[in-house]
């Protein structure tokens, strides 16, 4: 075998992993020794590879293929005995969360930049999960960081490119190479949390549906499942073959870039059921013929129903949102008696909770949702889920939706996004309005008086750690509440996300439009934060 290389580098500025991993642009991700970089120091940060096993795998974006070899050989001259990769070297997020699971991995790398655009002049990604099978914690994080500041070589080998076309074994130097199924392990355990004969003979009696996989990773997985598996016609899954480019589209499922499947749902020749996945596939889209669900009400619909799948049906431990999310699903969680868990934004801080056996379901405002059968957040899963609740309760998803409002009230929810900010005028506003949140209690604005206002922190409740500044939340007298905080997976400049709620308990009212419902309290927030002297901006790119 070839002896492994130590190739001479310097620290590279910036590899900073955030919420979820490295993100940059494709072509800064093929500078030379970049990609390599960031390897090294992930394998440095936990303790080396030697000995060690990890799964791999991307959502197939452009340089996916290449980086998966530059990783291999890495992985191998570290001294790895085995890496799983998914054939092709593709893996969805929440497929790889749950290989690295299965098989009792020491962690894996997941390539992705989720939900923005993949090409030469997009985005890319890499992400470190640890063993069980999450975001790496800020903790590794920050090792990883650290890492890269100090770094003076990495390990490779001069060795050709493996195939990763087939399934099997194949050696690369000592190490294994396990090349899987991609979709095989995940689908089985997808049957096994859902009810499947009730989704067919649902399908049976009519019922139709659309999933658009935006050209990206669940493609393979929704084929196997909606149409081979669940027997939904050929042409069920749209944009089901994934490309490096995604074919053009922004893989991003919310209104705005899924609009084909909107525009659809929203037309004459609505199917019963739509969704969308993104980039990696662990976002999730639902809406229903004529009948948007938020996010934010989606996952009080699901803690509300999940018993009615077979492996919910013992009930939940718990719930948890993310801080921007709105308060619908603790509506759910009081009623229930369920614990209710609030943390910030990012999947890996509902990590935790969902290894200490405190909650069951997650979800965030962001197309987010999942539980604790995988570790990352699982777009498929969530509309898996719908299915067999909609099959279960023998209703439509605007039936379901409107009872559950009668019920509970309604979370009015948007979220405003104003993107490719300066950074510096971004920063500005922000450092302004967190000097200014102690002057707030009481102050009126739009006909309502400021309750509380304060920057989150949250305190997690099984390891103590503590994480400040996750966004700024204000509060008014009625429950409406304003957050405003800057994105951490941005590529370009800032992004001001603006988040919008306010409660309405019905019975009346409950259908309004949420921009509509909404206006007095987006109104303050511009006001309140003084986004256009800052920002320049008056209206927001991105609604959801
Ligand atoms: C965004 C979402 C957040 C999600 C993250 C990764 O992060 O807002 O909920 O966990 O992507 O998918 P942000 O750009 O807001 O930091
Ligand atoms: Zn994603």
């Amino acid at each position: 075998m070839t002896a492994p290389l130590t190739v001479p580098t310097r620290p590279i500025e910036g590899q900073k992993p955030g919420t979820s991993g490295l993100r940059k642009k494709t072509r800064v991700f093929m500078e030379p020794g970049y990609l390599e970089n960031f390897v090294q120091a992930i394998f440095d940060a936990i303790g080396g590879a030697a000995g060690k096993t990890f799964v791999l795998g991307g959502d197939g974006r452009y340089f996916n293929d290449r980086a998966s070899q530059t990783i291999l050989r890495m992985a191998a001259a570290n001294g790895a005995a085995r890496v799983i990769v998914g054939q092709g070297a593709l893996l969805s997020t929440p497929a790889a969360s749950h290989l690295i699971r299965l098989r009792g991995t020491d962690g894996g790398l997941i390539l992705s930049a989720s939900h923005n655009p993949g090409g030469p002049d997009e985005d890319f990604g890499l992400k470190f999960n640890t063993p069980n099978g999450g975001p790496a914690p800020e903790g590794v994080t920050e090792a990883i960081h650290a890492a890269t500041l100090g770094l003076s070589a990495y390990r490779t080998l001069e060795t050709p490119d493996i195939d990763l076309s087939a399934l099997g074994e194949v050696r690369l130097g000592d190490m294994t190479v396990e090349v899987v199924d991609p979709v095989a392990d995940y689908a089985a355990l997808m049957e096994r949390l859902f009810d499947f004969g009730a989704i067919r003979a649902l399908r049976e009696g009519g019922f139709s549906m659309r999933f658009d996989a935006m050209c990206a990773i669940t493609g393979p997985y929704a084929t196997e499942i909606l149409e081979n598996r669940l027997g939904f016609p050929k042409g069920t899954v749209v944009h089901g073959t994934p490309l490096p480019d995604f074919g053009g589209m922004h893989p991003d499922p919310n209104p705005t870039w899924a609009h084909e499947l909107m525009d659809l749902m929203m037309g004459p020749e609505a199917p019963e059921f739509g969704a969308a996945s993104d980039g990696d596939g662990d976002r999730n889209m639902i809406v229903g013929r004529g009948t948007y669900v938020s996010p934010s009400d989606s996952l009080a619909v699901l803690v509300a129903n999940a018993h009615l799948a077979p492996g919910y049906a013992a009930g939940l431990k718990g719930v948890a949102r993310s801080m921007p999310t709105s308060a619908a699903a603790d509506r759910v969680a009081q009623a229930m008696g369920l614990a209710a868990y609030e943390t910030p934004t990012g999947w890996k801080f509902f990590g935790n909770l969902l290894d200490a056996g405190r909650a069951t379901l997650c979800g965030e405002e962001s197309f987010g949702t999942g539980s604790d059968h995988v570790r990352e957040k699982d777009g498929l899963w969530a509309v898996l889920l719908w299915l067999n609740i909609l099959a279960a309760r023998g209703q439509g998803v605007a039936e379901i939706l409107s009872d559950h409002w009668q019920r509970y009230g309604r979370n009015y929810y948007s979220r405003h996004d104003f993107e490719a900010i300066e950074t510096v005028k971004a920063d500005a506003m922000m450092t302004a309005l967190r000097a200014r949140l102690a002057d707030l209690p009481g102050t009126e604005h739009e006909g309502r008086a400021v309750a509380s206002a304060d920057d989150f922190a949250y305190t997690d409740p099984v390891d103590g750690s503590v994480s400040t500044g996750q966004g700024v939340r204000i509060v008014f007298e009625d429950g409406a509440r304003i957050v405003l905080r800057l994105s951490g997976t941005g590529t370009s400049g800032a992004t001001l996300r603006v988040y919008l709620e306010r409660y309405v308990p019905g019975p009346e009212d409950l259908r309004l439009d949420p921009q509509e419902a909404l206006a007095p309290i987006i109104r303050a927030a511009h006001a309140l934060a003084d986004i256009p002297g800052y920002t320049g901006r008056t209206a927001p790119d991105v609604i959801t």
